[in-house]
C-alpha cells in the first residue's frame, strides 16, 4: 500500500477526480450557512444539498473536495482506535451525471492504482433491496467486472447499505469499500464489528428523497456522493495502529508528553486522555479557528465547543496537563494544517485567546465540583445518580453533562437524565434546550417556507443598507421554518423609525411582485454588476448573482422563491443586541407560513 502524508493523499485524490472531470471545490465552512436544523457540517454533502436536490452548481456537475466535518454523536467513544470528532472528508459528486457504474470504476482504480491497495485486500457491499428499492445487481456486476471476487461482494440491508443524514432528505443506497485486514480470519460479512473489515469509502447513488412520513420519492436526478475519511485512509495505508498514530497528531503528541511526561501508550487510561485531548482540542482549534468561527458559550454550536474543551480539561487532571496547555497543542495543530487550512493562521491568536480564557474558567470551578461531586456520591443509597444534582454541578461549576455522566459511570452510578433534563429545562430559556436535540446533526432543511424567508433576507439586507448605511453587511444569518434571524455590524439600536422604514421597503419590494432571477457569473462580473455578499469565490470560477428587480442583486447558492409576490407580509419582530458592534434581527412573513 501506499505508505502518504496526509497531504500527498489529500493531492492525489482531488488530482485524480480532476482528470476525471471534476471540478475542485473549496472545503465549505464547519458551520452551516442558513440551515437551522444542524449544528455542524457532518459530511461533504452537507453542502451540496440544495444541488444534489436539483439546483445547478455553479462548478458544474462534477465536484470534488476535501471538506471539514464536525460529528458529535458518538462523542462517548472518542478514546479508542478510530473515533474522532473534527475529521476531514474526500469526496468526489456527480450532480444528475455518471452513476453507479462509472463511480465504482473509478473507486476501483483510485484504490488499486492510485493507493496500491492489492485486490486481496479489498471486499465491497452493495443494497440487499427491499420493498423501497430494487436489490443493487449491477454496482454487484461492476465490482466483479472490475475483478471483486463474488465472495467479497456482499449484498446487505438498508441497515448497512443506505445513507442518508439524519431522518429526512436526499438519499439511497449505496456501496461501501473495506479493507479486510485478517483473509484468512472468522468468516464473517463486513458488518461485523470484529475489526477484521475496514470502511475506506462510501459511494452514495442518491437518488431519493425521504419524506416526514418515511416515504420515498424520487429525486429530479440522479446523484453520487462518495466519502472516504481522511484519517482512517491515512491509518490504513501506513499500517498504524490508530487514526491517532498518523502523522497529523505527531507534534500535538510529542508537546502533551513534554508538558505531562507522561507517555502516550504506557497505560489504557493515559492513551485514553491522550485520545480524547488530541482530538478534543484539534476539533476546538478547527471550530474557533473557521471563517464562520465560534467561541464558547451555552447555546447551540458554542455549547459543544465548550462541551469538548471542557472535557479536554478534565481528561488533561487526569495526566497533569498544565493549565494553559490547551493553547498550546492547538498551536501545533495551527502550524500543522496552516498550509492547508490558512484560516487557521489567520485567527491563530483567537484560537488561543479561546482556549485560555474557557481553559481557565473551567479549570476555577473544576476542583471544586469535583469536591461536590465527591461529597454527593457518599450519600447516595442505591445506584442512580440523582438529576437535580447532575444538573447543580452544570449550574453551578460548569459540568457539561457527559462530564457527570462519565464521572458517575467511573464510580458506579447512572445519572438520572430525565431529571436532569427537567431541572434544566426548568431553568433554562426554552431557545438554549434546542442545543441537544441538535447536537447528534441533521440535514439542510429546504422547505418553501425558509426559501421565502431566505429571499426576504436579501430584500432585508438591501433595504437595512438603504435605511441604515451603505456599510451594513450581513455577518450571520440562520433560517427556520418560522423565521429569519440575521446579524448585520452596526453600532447603536435601531429607532423604531428605522425598523418601520424597513419593514416598509421590504414590503413594498413584495408588492412589487418582481420575478427572482438567477444569473452565473465570474466573481469579477459579480463585483462590477453591483451584487453584495461575500466576494472569496467560494464555488470554484462563476457564483450565483440572484436579482429581485431594482430592489436586491446578491450573491447567493439559493433556494429562492420564485416571485416576491409569494413571501406574504414582513414583519420585524425584534431588534436587539448580538455582540459588540453587531445587531440581530428576527423577522418573520405573515400570512404564507407553512
Ligand atoms: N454522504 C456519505 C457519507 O457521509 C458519502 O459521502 O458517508
Amino acid at each position: 500500500m501506499n505508505k502518504l502524508t496526509a497531504q500527498q493523499l489529500r493531492d492525489t485524490y482531488l488530482k485524480f477526480f480532476e482528470s476525471k472531470g471534476h471540478k475542485i471545490i473549496p472545503s465549505a465552512s464547519l458551520i452551516p450557512e442558513n440551515d437551522p436544523s444542524v449544528l455542524f457540517t457532518t459530511a461533504g454533502m452537507h453542502p451540496l444539498v440544495p444541488y444534489l436536490l436539483g439546483e445547478k452548481h455553479p462548478a458544474g456537475n462534477r465536484l470534488t473536495d476535501v471538506q471539514k466535518c464536525v460529528r458529535t454523536g458518538d462523542i462517548d467513544e472518542v478514546g479508542d482506535k478510530s473515533h474522532l470528532t473534527f475529521f476531514e472528508m474526500l469526496g468526489n459528486w456527480s450532480l444528475g451525471d455518471y452513476f453507479n457504474e462509472q463511480a465504482i470504476k473509478w473507486s476501483y482504480e483510485f484504490l488499486t492504482e492510485y493507493l496500491h491497495i492489492p485486490v486481496e485486500k479489498l471486499a465491497v457491499t452493495v443494497f440487499a433491496g427491499d420493498d423501497d428499492a430494487p436489490r443493487d445487481v449491477s454496482s454487484f456486476e461492476q465490482w466483479k467486472a472490475c475483478g471483486i471476487p463474488e465472495d467479497k461482494i456482499f449484498f446487505l440491508p438498508k441497515k448497512n447499505n443506505w445513507w442518508i443524514a439524519g431522518k429526512t432528505g436526499p438519499c439511497g443506497p449505496d456501496t461501501e469499500m473495506f479493507i479486510d485486514t485478517d483473509p484468512e480470519g472468522e468468516d464473517c460479512d463486513p458488518s461485523s464489528d470484529n475489526g477484521r473489515y475496514l470502511e475506506i469509502w462510501n459511494n452514495v447513488f442518491m437518488q431519493f428523497y425521504k419524506n416526514e412520513d418515511g416515504s420515498y420519492s424520487k429525486l429530479k436526478q440522479r446523484n453520487v456522493d462518495t466519502g472516504m475519511g481522511l484519517e482512517r485512509t491515512l491509518c490504513i495505508l501506513n499500517g498504524v495502529e490508530s487514526v491517532y498514530d498518523t502523522e497529523l497528531f505527531y507534534t500535538a503528541k510529542q508537546k502533551i508528553f513534554d508538558l505531562t511526561g507522561k507517555a502516550y501508550g504506557d497505560s489504557a487510561e493515559i492513551t485514553k486522555a491522550y485520545r480524547i485531548i488530541l482530538d478534543h482540542v484539534r476539533t476546538a482549534t478547527f471550530l474557533i479557528g473557521d471563517t464562520r468561527g465560534i467561541v464558547p458559550s451555552n447555546v447551540d454550536q458554542g455549547y459543544v465547543l465548550r462541551r469538548l474543551i471542557r472535557r479536554a480539561v478534565r481528561f488533561g487532571r487526569n495526566i497533569d496537563l498544565p493549565t494553559g496547555s490547551l493553547a498550546e497543542i492547538a498551536r501545533c495543530y495551527v502550524e500543522k494544517y496552516s498550509y492547508y487550512y490558512d484560516e487557521l493562521a489567520l485567527n491563530a491568536q483567537k484560537i488561543y485567546d479561546e482556549l485560555n480564557k474557557e481553559e481557565e474558567k473551567f479549570t476555577k470551578t473544576l476542583a471544586d465540583g469535583l469536591k461536590e461531586f465527591n461529597k454527593v456520591i457518599t450519600h447516595i443509597q442505591g445506584a442512580t445518580f440523582p438529576g437535580k444534582t447532575a444538573f447543580r454541578l452544570y449550574d453551578m461549576f460548569g459540568f457539561p453533562l457527559e462530564i457527570t455522566m462519565e464521572l458517575a459511570k467511573e464510580n458506579g452510578f447512572t445519572v438520572d437524565v430525565d431529571g436532569y433534563n427537567k431541572a434544566f429545562e426548568e431553568h433554562q430559556a426554552k431557545s438554549s434546550a434546542g442545543s441537544e436535540q441538535k447536537f447528534k446533526g441533521g440535514l439542510a432543511d429546504t422547505s418553501e417556507a425558509t426559501a421565502r424567508l431566505h429571499t426576504a433576507t436579501h430584500l432585508m439586507q438591501a433595504a437595512l443598507k438603504k435605511v441604515l448605511s451603505p456599510t451594513v453587511s450581513q455577518k450571520g444569518s440562520n433560517i427556520t421554518v418560522e423565521r429569519l434571524r440575521f446579524d448585520f455590524n452596526f453600532d447603536r439600536p435601531m429607532t423604531a423609525e428605522e425598523i418601520a422604514e424597513v419593514e416598509r421597503l421590504v414590503n413594498e419590494a413584495i408588492k412589487a411582485d418582481v420575478p427572482v432571477t438567477m444569473e452565473e457569473m465570474t466573481v469579477d462580473q459579480a463585483k462590477a454588476s453591483g451584487a453584495i455578499g461575500v466576494f472569496d469565490n467560494k464555488y470554484g470560477e462563476k457564483v450565483k448573482v440572484y436579482t429581485m428587480g431594482e430592489f436586491s442583486k446578491e450573491i447567493c447558492g439559493g433556494p429562492h422563491a420564485n416571485r416576491t409576490g409569494e413571501l406574504g407580509t414582513f414583519k420585524i419582530i425584534k431588534e436587539q443586541s448580538s455582540s459588540a458592534g453587531i445587531r440581530r434581527i428576527k423577522a418573520v412573513l405573515i400570512g404564507n407560513e407553512q
